[in-house]
């Protein structure tokens, strides 16, 4: 693959271990990390019978989605993790505007939106050495090929696929390719976030929004107002205060979280 400045970009997925079904690829992958795989190393599979969101929720993964995760050595410190995402974020929306001509938005933190509803998510987990990461195991779901119908009533409501989106029936594998592609040419801007943070605004669907925040302990209504160089959601506050988010369920306006 060539990127847009003609250079060669061929480390992410030149190692890929496909299977039927696992219980999570992040978990496989994890274990294929700890063995020494190399950085680029990329598990899928056709479904995930323990596939995990953030906060240790459960992501439902029936055959039709695209199931992923990719192996990261980046050489920053654990409490960077989230330009990962931030990166893996702004390529998925790069990849679907690439291959299926749609405009999708990030919800922060990791959250991919078409037309209002998730259509994917990032799930970002690493593994450190005296809080440098040691290797980051970056998980992608992908609603594709399936009937929103196949996922649970509540996630209904905030969620959506691909094909239901589009009416089309979804390449996975040229969609796989552009994404990893994408991402490979954005990991080599890990070293100047400022252009990275500077199109996450660009995609972010929540800066200038009403928002409601629950970080678990405490639930609050703002506006969004920015994204920090640290990853954390600027909210300001209806008396004019201002609130960092560095992790928290958001839900826009006063609906749901999707
Ligand atoms: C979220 O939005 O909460 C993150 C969802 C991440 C799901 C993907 S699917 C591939 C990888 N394996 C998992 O168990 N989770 C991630």
């Amino acid at each position: 693959m060539v990127d847009d400045l003609g250079l060669e970009l061929v480390t992410f997925g030149k190692v890929v271990h496909f299977f039927k079904e696992v219980s999570s690829t992040n978990d496989v992958l994890k274990k294929l990390a700890a063995e020494g795989a190399p950085e680029g190393t990329v598990v899928i599979a056709e479904k995930q019978v323990e596939g995990r969101g953030r906060s240790g929720k459960r992501w439902v993964s029936p055959r039709g989605g695209l199931w992923f995760s990719l192996l990261l050595r980046p050489k920053i410190r654990v409490h960077e993790s989230f330009k990962l995402t931030f990166i893996t974020s702004i390529s998925i929306v790069n990849a679907l505007e690439k291959v299926l001509r749609i405009k999708a938005s990030i919800k922060w933190p990791n959250d991919i939106l078409v037309n209002g509803k998730k259509v994917c998510g990032v799930l970002t987990e690493t593994a450190s050495i005296d809080k440098s990461i040691e290797y980051a195991v970056i998980g992608v779901g992908v609603n594709a090929n399936f009937n929103p119908s196949s996922l649970p009533l509540e996630i209904q409501e905030i969620a959506t696929t691909l094909t239901a989106e589009t009416g089309k029936e979804i390449d996975t594998e040229h969609l796989l390719r552009t994404l990893l592609h994408q991402m490979e040419k954005h990991y080599g801007s890990l070293g100047i976030f400022n252009t990275i943070l500077t199109e996450w605004r660009r995609l972010d669907c929540v800066l200038g929004e009403k928002v409601v925040v629950n970080n678990g302990v405490e639930s609050f209504e703002g506006v969004a107002i920015d994204v920090d160089s640290q990853g954390a959601l600027i909210v300001r506050l209806i008396d004019g205060s201002i609130k960092k988010v560095t992790s928290a369920g958001i839900s826009l306006g006063s609906g749901l979280d999707p």
